[in-house]
């Protein structure tokens, strides 16, 4: 039901002015009920008036209302428009849809000139215009937060980009790396997603308007004039695709999906790197939330409700898809299905984004707690066998093997592998000098990591000033 549901009398039918000629009877309260969009497509205001507008010119244009019409039509609209901006547009549930109401509204304006507005147009065609640009502005929104966020990590990368840490597979302690790359790979991630959202953008950018109900218009419109003035790069080319498509919205939340699963993976990391157990960041008191019961608890519940967010964006893909699926052509009112699920997964992936930004920039590592657990759990092991493999010219398995016995010496003496002496290698290794303990530490393992997109504090500033000037 919607906000304005209960004020007015369900059933009053008014909305049967624009297309009531054939009926007799009002319609069932509950038909109303199930019908009435204008709780949540009434967010499509700017869209629809944009469409109204580029439409009415067109028709100037082309001869096909009067220009003096045509005026008053524009005239009307730029009233209605500062009363939606304002806040105090007559929204009324008896008129179904945004469409519906912005029309009533412009004929209790200027009278039944209002009328010729809807020359060569449907809501079909009406309806799938203002979606494309919702969507479209969507997109951009998100393409422009995820570069913000991308900075926030950059500004972190930058500053962190020789601290140590652990890296993980498995979540168990495998190589060290450094902060810097960590954040590093994120950037990569969401650089990625942006670029979903523009490839998303550049293939709906076609104008369905024109298409009317379904078969195209008898009157000379110019579609191309109407496309190039709401920024579209070309009218769409078929009449019936052009009502009947929505993929340009699931494409739309298909990329949200997969920036939500890339949130949802960042935002877990944060949850575990702020737990005391790993103590590897602070948040400040500005992105957590305390217990009722425990004083001692700083919660990191922004990250924790950004990982969860992904299931209601991934479950809108879903929704629109299962909409979708099965559709006769052209329109079916199934689809007026599509705005809440989008409209609802844009809303909580805005949220998410501009949320992570500013955890990003919140956090402060603690590098000391870090560079010591990067050397844990025997992180330098492949080092060791690095470097038999170079000095001694082992085969990598046969090095495998005796860095195996090491990693066993070194934990039955609850020792690093660092901490073995020279004698105690030599014994599982008798070719093994002291050279080796330059390859032992966190930091020289990082370091050695030389490779294009690899660990070494080197790279990693590579990658930096790369995304920087991307980014600039
Ligand atoms: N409110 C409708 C929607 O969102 C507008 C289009 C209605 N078209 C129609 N033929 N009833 O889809």
């Amino acid at each position: 039901m919607t906000d304005t549901a209960s004020k007015t009398p369900a059933a009053n039918g008014q909305g049967q002015a624009m297309w009531g000629g054939r009926f007799s009877a009002k319609p069932a309260e509950l038909m109303q009920a199930i019908n009435v969009s204008i709780g949540f497509d009434k967010r499509l205001w700017a869209q629809d008036l944009a469409g109204s507008r580029a439409h009415a010119r067109m028709l100037i244009t082309q001869g096909v209302i009067a220009s003096s019409d045509g005026e008053e039509i524009l005239e009307g609209l730029a009233k209605i428009e500062d009363e939606l901006a304002t806040g105090t547009f007559p929204f009324r549930d008896e008129y179904e849809d945004i469409h519906m109401n912005i029309e009533a509204r412009l004929r209790e304006l200027i009278g039944p000139t209002a009328g010729r507005l809807h020359t060569a147009r449907s809501r079909n065609d009406q309806v799938a215009v203002d979606f494309r640009l919702w969507v479209r502005d969507a997109a951009d929104r998100s393409a422009a937060q995820l570069v913000e966020l991308q900075k926030a990590l950059l500004a972190q990368a930058e500053t962190y980009a020789d601290a140590l840490m652990p890296g993980f597979t498995h979540l168990q302690p495998a190589q060290p790396v450094t902060f810097g790359h960590h954040l590093m790979a994120y950037v990569e991630m969401f650089g990625r997603d942006a670029s979903r959202f523009r490839d998303a953008r550049a293939r709906m950018n076609e104008c369905p308007l024109g298409a009317a109900a379904l078969a195209g218009s008898p009157f000379p419109i110019d579609r191309h004039q109407t496309a190039a003035t709401l920024g579209f790069d070309r009218p769409t080319a078929n009449s019936l695709d052009s009502v009947s498509s929505r993929d340009f919205a699931l494409e739309a939340l298909s990329a949200a999906s997969i920036t939500a699963t890339h949130l949802s993976r960042l935002a877990e990391e944060i949850v575990l790197w702020t737990t005391p157990m790993f103590g590897f960041i602070k948040l400040t008191d500005a992105f957590t939330t305390g217990s009722s019961i425990m004083p001692q608890k700083k919660n990191p519940d922004a990250a924790e409700l950004i990982r969860a967010k992904v299931g209601r964006i991934l479950g809108s893909l879903t929704t629109l898809t299962v909409v979708m699926k099965g559709l006769p052509l052209a329109y079916s009112k199934d689809m007026q299905e599509d705005k809440v699920p989008t409209f609802e997964a844009f809303d909580a992936l805005e949220l998410s984004l501009l949320a992570m930004a500013g955890m990003i920039a919140d956090l402060t590592p603690n590098t000391e707690k870090m560079a010591a657990a990067a050397g844990a759990g025997f992180s330098t092991a492949t080092d060791l066998a690095d470097w038999l493999v170079r000095e001694l010219n082992m085969p990598f398995r046969d090095a495998h093997h005796v860095t195996g016995s090491a990693v066993k010496a070194a934990e039955t003496q609850g020792l690093d592998l660092s901490d073995l002496s020279l004698a105690q290698f030599q014994a599982i290794e008798p070719r093994i000098t002291d050279g080796v303990y330059d390859v032992l530490t966190p930091a020289a393992s990082a370091a050695s990591r030389m490779s294009y997109g690899g660990t070494a504090p080197a790279q990693v500033r590579a990658q930096i000033a790369r995304w920087k000037e991307a980014l600039a």
